[in-house]
């Protein structure tokens, strides 16, 4: 008797039999002068890479033509590429930077969103793709899983079609589906997909940069997060909005504590709501573990993402860049560093146009403002030769540093230069200021005095009497033109009983005085209504300190239609609560005796306020 013999478990792949083999056979398929695609980013396929780079007899003149790939490409214990191939990429990524220097590639600086039609005219040739995707459903059908970017471009001009098939890539959703009948050889693997964990950056600095980042993002924005950290670690700082949506090239780990804790519900797209809608996951297992089978994503070709005209249709697209430097006119460079190239344009110019473009929307370009050794400012007077401006200066709109948020668009080079020194590090801010002067960027008379890092902490939001609020904070050099637009707005009565005569306009050096100041014997704050890019100044105050009395002279000033709801009150509080932690005795003013607002404010600070009549002023003295 014969026992019954063990059925061999069916495989997804057993329909298709005849085209399953191993990955040295089917590389043999591949012809000398051929230009061979890889996938890109995580769904790389590692084995039938390095069955092509040890292959006995490689073909000739081979080009391997990549966007961006992750741990697929070996190196020795130097550090040097082992590479044989040569190869053409739209993105330098720590797997190519020492074959760059090796001389093994070609980079293309273009931006990714163009690449599927330059591939799909021929202008880019690919005559093999060599791909990996999960295994085929029953219908047939294979997902291009964690990656589909220019993939189906690449698959559409291909004369062979090999495919490594992985139980372990997520099933991802959206336009990422392939018919088996479009691979010629199907190569098994069972191989982990290869995970691209972001160490979490606790450093100061950049956690600094996060959060100014994320206090910029309003409820219901649409977000594209890039390949940059620090747009990664703002989205950590989300968790009180409200309505995020996705539309990004990418998606990391980091969306996973806001879509658990419901901040992201995509109820505000305007263009597939409710989705996440990327191209790329670069990611750990348990966001590909979130990705299968997953309806929420919608995986689509890159130049479906970054189609200009869906960005800018988007709610408040909020797109975040991270740059290598940027100059004092604001041209970035995100491309090259220290003559360079590392990473790439991906569709960040897409992004940032589609954002300016979009109702609400925010293009943001952050850095750290020098180099990781602190030693080289990313703020310079011009970029350096061997950085490229890749981001016009024309469309630059936010810039982030760990020193605060400038927002440059539609200003002037010198307003640039001054909002820019400021957001450099204080011990670049003489050399920069210099040099900004030398080039005439910055008049001959505009002096530099603040040298302190923007305190933050100082500022805040206050609510006035008629349900209005403005943004109290320190003031910068770079609030002059807000500044003098205050004062033309000023009654004539307002401007007299403020400066103790008839003013006509303010010079540049009278501008600089209530807001160029050094924070150590003068200090500055302005009120700020309405949003970065439409903002008014509509208060300013400031105080000067006298060291022999150690008292300080103080003076405000509020716009017409502000007066009255209580904001010269908070601004004296502010001003108060500023001047006692810093140890002053008191503040000095002299008021015009017919100024009764000034002399109300005065009695209403719940201090000792003392008042000396002269011929037609009072000289009033608050004891803190
Ligand atoms: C003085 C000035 C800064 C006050 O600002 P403000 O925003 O109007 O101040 P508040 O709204 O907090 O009001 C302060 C007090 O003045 C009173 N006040 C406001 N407008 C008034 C007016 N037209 N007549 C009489 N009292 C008035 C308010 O009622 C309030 O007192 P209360 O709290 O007891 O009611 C503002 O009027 C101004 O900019 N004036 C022109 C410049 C100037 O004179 N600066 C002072 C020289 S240092």
């Amino acid at each position: 008797m014969f026992g019954k013999a063990r059925s061999k478990k069916p495989s997804p792949l057993d329909a298709y039999a005849d085209k399953v083999t191993t990955p040295a056979l089917a590389v043999t398929h591949i012809r000398s002068g051929d230009h061979v695609f890889v996938g890109s980013g995580c769904a790389a396929p590692r084995a039938l890479l390095q069955a092509l780079e040890s292959m006995p007899g490689l073909p000739a003149d081979l080009e391997l033509l990549h966007f961006f790939t992750v741990k697929a490409f070996d190196h020795d214990a130097d550090g040097h590429s082992t590479t044989r191939l040569r190869h053409r990429t739209f993105f330098v990524s720590s797997d190519m930077r020492a074959a760059v220097k090796q001389g093994m590639v070609e980079y293309v600086p273009m931006s990714i969103a163009r690449v599927p039609d330059m591939i799909l005219l021929g202008r880019i040739p690919v005559e093999v793709a060599l791909i990996q995707v999960s295994v085929p459903d029953e219908f047939g059908y294979v997902s291009l899983g964690v990656s589909v970017d220019i993939i189906p471009a690449a698959l559409a001009r291909a004369r062979l079609v090999i495919a490594e098939v992985n139980p372990n890539m997520p099933r991802s959703m959206g336009d990422s589906t392939l018919h088996v009948s479009r691979i010629h050889h199907l190569v098994p693997v069972a191989t982990l997909i290869i995970e691209l964990q972001r160490m979490p950056r606790q450093d100061r600095d950049v956690q600094r940069i996060a959060r100014y980042i994320a206090g910029i993002i309003d409820d219901g924005s649409t977000l594209q997060i890039g390949m940059g950290q620090l747009a990664h670690e703002a989205l950590q700082y989300l968790t009180d909005r409200k309505d995020l949506g996705i539309h990004s090239d990418v998606v990391s780990d980091a969306i996973i504590p806001l879509l658990e804790n419901g901040n992201l519900t995509g109820a505000k797209k305007t263009r597939q709501p409710f989705k996440i809608v990327t191209s790329m996951a670069l990611g750990s297992r348990r966001l590909y573990r979130l990705i299968d089978r997953n309806p929420l994503f919608s995986f689509q070709p890159i130049d479906s993402i970054c189609n200009l005209l869906t960005i800018s249709k988007q709610h408040k697209m909020v797109s975040i860049a991270q740059a290598f430097a940027i100059d004092l006119t604001g041209q970035v460079c995100i491309d090259q560093f220290d003559g360079e190239f590392y990473s790439g344009i991906g569709c960040q110019g897409e992004f940032l146009l589609g954002a300016a473009q979009s109702p609400g929307g925010k293009p943001i370009i952050c850095m750290t403002s020098t180099t990781d050794d602190g030693l080289v400012s990313r703020i310079r007077p011009a970029l350096l030769e061997g950085e490229s401006a890749t981001i016009a200066r024309s469309d630059v709109h936010y810039l982030v540093t760990e020193y605060g948020i400038a927002y440059l668009f539609g200003k002037s080079i010198r307003q640039r230069a001054t909002a820019l020194i400021e957001l450099a590090h204080p011990k670049f801010r003489p050399e920069l200021f210099a040099k900004a002067q030398a080039m005439g960027y910055l008049s001959a008379e505009q002096s530099l005095h603040n040298l302190r890092a923007y305190p933050v902490e100082e500022e805040q939001t206050v609510l006035l009497k008629d349900g209005r609020s403005v943004l109290l904070r320190p003031a910068l050099s770079s609030d002059a033109q807000g500044i003098r637009e205050l004062f033309h707005h000023l009654s004539e009565a307002d401007v007299f009983t403020r400066f103790f005569r008839n003013v006509r306009g303010l010079s540049d050096a009278e501008v600089e005085r209530l807001c160029n100041v050094n924070y150590e014997n003068e200090v500055a704050f302005v009120a700020i209504s309405g949003s970065r890019e439409e903002s008014t100044i509509v208060g300013q105050s400031c105080y000067f300190i006298d060291p022999t009395t150690n008292m300080a002279d103080v003076a405000y000033m509020v716009h017409p239609q502000w007066q009255a709801c209580g904001l010269g009150s908070a601004m004296q509080a502010c001003m108060i609560r500023h001047a006692t932690r810093r140890g002053l005795r008191g503040f000095v003013a002299d008021v015009l005796l017919g100024n009764a607002k000034m002399l109300r404010l005065a009695r209403n600070s719940s201090l000792r306020v003392q008042a000396e009549k002269n011929q037609d002023a009072v000289h009033i003295t608050i004891l803190f």
